[in-house]
């Protein structure tokens, strides 16, 4: 056996370079004419339900503009019941026909079943299921004192996903329908102080890549990976140490997202969309943050010590505001045009 393997150790690579020179050339071809068919063709989602988790603010309230727009109609679901009832009569006068709201937490079982059931039940049909609720954190590993505080970003970016995906198959297998995805370009970068968070992303590109195998035959799945956009997420919503409570921490922010320019949700969120209904199977927005997974794949060693040394402080006793990534933004007041002007301010939906 030990000698099969290395018979395959030595074959395997020269094998595979030269197999993809001779089957690249047709294969990108052959896809690139699928995407301009797609692109003149897109779904029509009038009429359609959607179902998007997390609606109550940021890319999920826009999505909901966005197909309402093409007179989609809407189920919201979120844990803030004012901020969700606003979002729904917006979303009624960008055009969507029918509204309707259900207050839920997706880190609880009974809530995702009850969000699909009565999706269902008012709809009669469920064609998208867009799962864009999450949660971030701000912290160093080894900062946290009780790690069972941490749980909360795993229950509900993962487990809140899997859950609502579980009960809402069936529906979309009859409907011939598509699920949408919230990933992140954090789940290829090893950004500092989000461990868990990046995990929770990376861990839903591996549950959908998989789920697309198992029943891609019957429904679509567009996996999303946005870069920084404007929402209460990069307003500096996080779960804070040492107790994991949610708060708004700007500093950290500025720390976490540096001289990166933050992306508009209202150009992100239709980009989503657009993409969607032409059946992408992967999307970042902006385009540009792709970029970011090339250098991962061709030099990680580069982005490593890239974090390492402009985000990170020379002392694990020095506060996170020293960190240089903060004074580079600082210094040079490029905030002023990098960050759009709705997230300079720390003010939230609270109810
Ligand atoms: N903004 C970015 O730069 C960025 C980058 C990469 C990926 N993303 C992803 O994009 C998605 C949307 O985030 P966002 O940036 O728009 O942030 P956001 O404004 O904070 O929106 C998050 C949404 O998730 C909901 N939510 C949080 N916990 C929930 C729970 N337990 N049950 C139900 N809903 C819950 C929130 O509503 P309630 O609090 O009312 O429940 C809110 O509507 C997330 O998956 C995020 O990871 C964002």
């Amino acid at each position: 056996m030990d000698l099969i393997h290395q018979f395959l150790n030595i074959v395997a690579p020269p094998f595979t370079f030269f197999s993809l020179l001779l089957f690249l050339p047709p294969y990108w071809t052959f896809k690139f004419f699928l995407s301009i068919i797609f692109a003149f063709f897109p779904e029509n989602v009038a009429g359609k339900v959607v179902h998007i988790t997390g609606a109550s603010s940021g890319i999920g309230e826009h999505l909901a503009y966005e197909y309402a727009k093409r007179g989609a109609r809407l189920a919201l679901s979120a844990r803030r019941d004012t901020a969700l009832r606003e979002v729904a009569d917006r979303a009624r006068d960008c055009g969507s026909p029918d509204v309707i709201i259900m207050r839920a937490d997706v880190s609880k079982v009974d809530d995702c079943r009850r969000l699909v059931d009565e999706t269902v039940n008012h709809f009669g049909r469920l064609d998208h299921l867009v799962n864009n609720a999450a949660i971030s954190a701000a912290m160093m590993f080894e900062g946290v004192t009780d790690i069972t505080n941490w749980r909360p970003l795993m229950d509900t970016n993962f487990w809140g996903s899997v859950y609502t995906t579980r009960f809402a198959l069936t529906h979309l297998r009859n409907s011939r329908g598509k699920i949408v995805v919230l990933s992140s370009i954090d789940s290829w970068m090893p950004a500092p102080r989000r461990s868990i968070y990046n995990a929770s992303k990376a861990a839903l590109v591996s549950l959908y890549e998989t789920l697309r195998v198992e029943v891609g035959a019957d429904v679509g799945v567009t996996i999303v990976t946005p870069g920084y956009i404007e929402s209460e997420l990069t307003k500096g919503k996080v779960l804070l140490p040492p107790e994991g409570k949610m708060g708004v921490d700007q500093d950290m922010r500025d720390v976490e997202v540096s001289a990166t320019p933050v992306g508009s949700v209202s150009e992100c969120a239709k980009s989503i969309v657009n993409g969607t209904l032409r059946g992408d199977r992967y999307l970042t927005a902006p385009a540009w943050f792709r970029m970011t997974y090339v250098v991962k794949v061709l030099c990680p060693e580069l982005l490593e010590w890239g974090f390492r040394i402009l985000y990170l402080t020379r002392s694990s006793n020095t506060p996170a505001r020293e960190a240089p990534s903060k004074k580079i933004l600082d210094a040079t007041g490029i905030k002023n045009v990098f960050y759009p002007s709705s997230i300079r301010s720390p003010e939230v939906k609270t109810e």
